[in-house]
């Protein structure tokens, strides 16, 4: 097993609260709840093989998909979602709590994000919000595995500072959160909300879309 230590990349979340907030500011994190289901289907089977293959380790068929969805325990794990403008999920990271060992508390993060969205921003964004989450609710250590054959999130995870461990054509990656403090629970009580906000502002933009649209067969008739 081959070991790589980016010990001179600070961990982005041990940063001061001002560079919690790095990254695109116009991508918003919002926390699911169990009535997103339907759109998180949506998302993880408009995903290709290749995709799949990196999301979920394997090429997983849809019904696997809509199993996985079915089952996602929202009380015990957090899934947070990157909503475009008609409200579909252009990004999603499921971070899975795993029994806790002594002290030691470790969660699981896994990120998609849709072909079309890519390379703005929403998957660093997303492992930053699950990163502040995980210290918030006492996690010592965040973890993802990947193929190293994913050259994508191999740079999130080093750009990260994670530690990175390889074998056989596969990688772990560890990063050491420090506790929770003001700043990172302050930081994602004001994420949260201005991703609430937003999806408000989308959804009310949306309806009002529609409601145009059903009244243009008129106006054009009349
Ligand atoms: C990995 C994934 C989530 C990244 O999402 P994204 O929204 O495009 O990511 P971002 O835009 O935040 O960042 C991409 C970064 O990788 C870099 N990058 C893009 N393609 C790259 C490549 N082929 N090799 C190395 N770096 C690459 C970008 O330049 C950017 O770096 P920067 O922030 O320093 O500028 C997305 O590609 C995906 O969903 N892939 C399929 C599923 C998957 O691989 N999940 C991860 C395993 S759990």
């Amino acid at each position: 097993m081959n070991t790589l230590t980016l010990s001179t990349v600070e961990p982005i979340v041990s940063k001061d609260r001002a560079s919690l907030f790095a990254g695109p500011a116009h991508v918003l994190v919002r926390e699911l709840t169990a009535l997103d289901r339907e759109r998180l289907l949506t998302h993880f089977l408009a995903l290709d093989e290749d995709d799949r293959l990196l999301r979920f380790g394997q090429v997983v068929p849809d019904r696997v998909i809509e199993n996985y969805v079915r089952t996602i325990d929202f009380k015990r794990d957090t899934v947070f979602g990157v909503f475009n403008s008609k409200l579909e999920l252009s990004g999603v990271g499921h971070l899975a709590y795993l029994p806790a060992e002594g002290d030691k508390r470790t969660a699981e993060f896994g990120v998609s994000v849709l072909e079309s969205a890519r390379g703005q921003g929403i998957g660093s964004k997303l492992f930053e919000r699950a990163a502040i989450r995980s210290r918030n609710t006492h996690v010592t250590m965040l973890y993802i595995h990947c193929l190293t054959s994913n050259s994508t999130m191999m740079h999130i995870a080093k750009k990260a500072g994670m530690k990175i461990e390889y074998a056989y054509g596969e990688a772990d990656a560890y990063l050491t959160l420090s506790p929770a403090d003001q700043s990172s629970i302050l930081a994602e009580m004001l994420q949260e909300q201005a991703a609430v906000f937003d999806y408000a502002l989308k959804r009310h933009a949306r309806q009002a879309s529609r409601l145009f649209e059903s009244f243009m067969p008129v106006a054009v008739a009349a």
